[in-house]
């Protein structure tokens, strides 16, 4: 028997039930329906072995450190991940199991860096990355609608004909497509070159969600807007950036620029490591130790944290603090850690 999939919030913004026999796994779903879906898993006796979010989302707010403790299951996200709630990362290749059953995981960045695809035995749920008649869009940091096309295009296209599309949005009332359907119709795609879908996609003109401000730096970073005070969408867009390699090169140099890592403790010793000399300030302690670190602001400073968008946000904050030159490192440790530069542990 194949994985039953269930959709939880007949909503515009869809969560996945995902079941086979009495295991259960939430795909995306919305903070604010925690209640509901603990009822639910508790009404038909479902053991939840995993929380599954296809990518940080901008529109919603993803579970926190209490709605984890309420299901009491891992939260599973793709490795460019910047959130440091994530309990267990996926990439491309990897097979989750539900009571033996596969999920496979297709990384498809396009919307975000870290979407994912999750194919099961019939079935795809395609997040962001492939709606009905649409795709998600690719406007927001860390968006690339090249690598879009070519998910949807090489990927998703390439899966047989009946395999049913559960998107993770749906702005019309449907619920499932197939991707046979999809590649007849999506205006998006049909008849359209690569180059002609960046041109469409660069076009679009969207406004940004409303609830941008709260949720997408919430989600990114896992505390809550009344922990940390988040920088306005027009201050992060000013910040400037480095590349590990540049870094790397300068940190050789006796005119080094001093380090500031805003990631978890844990995070900080874990699987990335970190730079040698980087000062460890965790982002929710970063406004209480501001004051003393004024005494730097003259001074070139590099912010650093998981994927680079945490350390964004600071170095708006500092600059707002009056910091002169502050940079951040662009694709934070992943980045680095991609680039095979040294690290301690
Ligand atoms: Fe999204």
């Amino acid at each position: 028997m194949p994985i039953a999939i269930e959709e939880l919030n007949n909503t515009n913004c869809k969560c996945y039930l995902l079941t086979k026999g009495s295991f259960a796994i939430l795909v995306d779903p919305v903070r604010e329906r925690l209640e509901t879906y603990r009822q639910l898993l508790e009404h038909r006796s479902l053991k939840l072995v995993k929380i599954l979010e296809t990518h940080t989302h901008a529109d919603h707010l993803m579970l926190n450190r209490d709605a984890r403790q309420v299901l009491q299951a891992p939260i599973v996200m793709h490795r460019n991940s910047p959130s440091p709630l994530v309990d267990e990362h996926m990439d491309e290749g990897d097979e989750i199991l539900l009571d033996g059953e596969i999920i496979r995981v297709f990384h498809t960045p396009g919307h975000t860096l870290d979407s994912v695809c999750l194919v099961v035995e019939g079935a795809v749920l395609t997040g962001d990355t492939l709606l009905i008649g649409g795709s998600g869009r690719t406007d927001f940091p860390g968006g690339d609608s090249g690598t879009q096309y070519d998910a949807v295009t090489e990927r998703l296209f390439k899966l047989p004909d009946e395999t049913v599309v559960w998107p993770g949005h749906d702005y019309k009332g449907n619920t499932s497509s197939t991707i046979g359907y999809e590649k007849q119709n999506n205006l998006r795609f049909l008849n359209k070159t690569r180059a002609q879908y960046v041109e469409l996609m660069a076009g679009l003109g969207l406004p940004f969600p409303e609830k941008i401000q709260q949720s997408l730096q919430i989600n990114q970073s896992g505390f809550e807007a009344d922990e940390v005070s988040f920088p306005l969408v027009t201050d992060l867009q000013k910040i400037s950036e480095i590349s590990a390699q540049d870094l790397h090169a300068l940190l050789e140099n006796p005119e080094r620029p001093r380090l500031i890592d805003v990631r978890e403790p844990e995070e900080f010793v874990g699987e990335l490591g970190h730079i040698s000399h980087a000062l460890l300030i965790p982002m929710d302690m970063f406004q209480k130790r501001l004051p003393k670190l004024l005494g730097y602001a003259d001074l070139p400073i590099v912010v650093i944290c998981r994927a680079g968008a945490r350390s964004a946000a600071v170095c708006a904050l500092m600059n707002q603090a009056g910091f002169r030159s502050v940079r951040n490192l662009q694709g934070g440790m992943l980045a680095w850690v991609d680039q095979q530069l040294p690290v301690q542990h």
